[in-house]
């Protein structure tokens, strides 16, 4: 029999980094591409423990380029997607929204349109597993959590460009009958985060004695996911999760902004060995991000019910791990903060 041949979009992000990694070494009898345009975002240096792996192979192309994505799905006859390329930063969503619009929702509508003119003759059998954001939704006030009922209400040009690549996805099942599958997800933490989100930038600028830029009053509220319980919902959500239907996932773990920024600078403390309270020195309170959504908070009874998915780990448990890895791997950081990693494409596979 074929391999079960699985597309991974932006598996050279921080989540996509995690999904390729746990799809790599739990199905060795799938045949695995990772298909990244490798920008800013993307770092193959994520990758190099399975880069040999023989059910892996990384393709570098652009999910805005309609043409090339008919042609690689014409060439690799996949039988799945796993969809996370997107750009992700809401604040380079406020200075650019555009390309939001080009990357994640056109990106989104070639891939679709890729995979119904390919999978036309067998559209059950194929599924197209879009990876989307709990920020669809909106903001909550002080009570309540966002169930996959919840009305769409999206507040920020990111938001707005996932909501309008959702409903795309949701339209190709109505519409044609693909056979999709959605996940909207809380905010992830843990190794191998671009240090422009809010954790490991906070990591990088206490371990350099830098100040601590607390947007706005400090009290907005997230709930935080370690990225590898990520994986293993997408794991769930892609094998057993029901056609047509979204999962919302998340930690049942909220922290108010300044919460979590004390203890993120106590466990620096103990880890670098400093006086306790010497990071917490570095808080600086600046000007609010525009538009700022004050609390998100996941329901996920759902998949929790229906597919058996529950978060492994404890968020003090978490914290302790993400600021160990980023303290043990200093050269993956000063690579990122340097620009250096993106001479690891060409170093590692333009010879090949
Ligand atoms: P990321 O920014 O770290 O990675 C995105 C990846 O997509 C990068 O490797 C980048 O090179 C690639 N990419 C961007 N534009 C591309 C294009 N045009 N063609 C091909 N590849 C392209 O993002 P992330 O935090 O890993 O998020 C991954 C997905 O999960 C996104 O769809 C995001 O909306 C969603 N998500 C993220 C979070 C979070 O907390 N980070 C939470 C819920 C959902
Ligand atoms: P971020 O990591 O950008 O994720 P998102 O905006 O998608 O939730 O930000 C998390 C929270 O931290 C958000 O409320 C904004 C806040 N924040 C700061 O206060 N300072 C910062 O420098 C950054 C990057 C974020």
């Amino acid at each position: 029999m074929a391999k079960h041949k699985l597309l991974i979009t932006g598996g050279a992000g921080f989540i996509g980094s995690h999904v390729v990694r746990l799809f790599v070494n739990a199905y060795p009898d799938y045949d695995i591409v990772n298909l990244d345009k490798l920008t800013y975002a993307g770092n193959l240096e994520n990758l190099k423990d399975i880069e040999n792996k023989p059910n892996y192979r990384f393709i570098k192309g652009d999910i805005t380029d309609g043409d090339f994505i008919q042609n690689l799905f014409a060439s690799e006859h996949f039988d799945g997607v796993i969809h996370l390329a997107a750009e992700s930063h809401v604040d380079r969503s406020i200075s650019n929204p555009l390309a939001f619009v080009v990357t994640n929702v056109v990106g989104t509508v070639n891939l679709l349109n890729a995979a119904l003119a390919h999978w036309k003759d067998d559209l059950s059998q194929k599924r197209f597993y879009h990876v989307s954001t709990d920020e669809v939704y909106g903001s909550l006030g002080d009570t309540g959590l966002f169930t996959e009922t919840t009305p769409y209400d999206p507040k920020s040009p990111y938001s707005a460009s996932k909501a309008s690549s959702d409903h795309f996805v949701r339209a190709y099942h109505n519409t044609y009958g693909l056979n999709v599958v959605l996940s909207n997800c809380s905010n992830n933490y843990g190794p191998h985060q671009f240090p422009e989100k809010l954790i490991p930038l906070f990591i990088n600028n206490i371990k350099h004695n830098k100040p601590l830029p607390v947007y706005g009053d400090g009290k907005y509220t997230r709930d935080w996911l370690w990225v590898e319980d990520h994986a293993t919902a997408i794991d769930v959500v892609y094998h057993k999760g029901r056609i047509g239907e979204t999962y919302n996932v998340g930690g049942f773990n909220e922290w108010q902004n300044i919460d979590l920024i004390k203890v993120l600078c106590k466990t620096m403390d103990e880890k670098l060995g400093r006086e306790t309270g010497s990071s917490e020195k570095l808080i600086t309170y600046v000007k609010d991000r525009a538009g700022h959504d004050r609390r998100y908070a996941i329901d996920a009874t759902k998949i929790n019910q229906e597919l058996g998915w529950a978060p492994s780990l404890q968020f003090e448990e978490g914290i302790a791990k993400t600021v160990d890895w980023y303290l043990a791997n200093e050269e993956w950081l000063d690579h990122v903060t340097s620009g250096a990693y993106q001479q690891y494409y060409e170093q590692q596979y333009d010879q090949r």
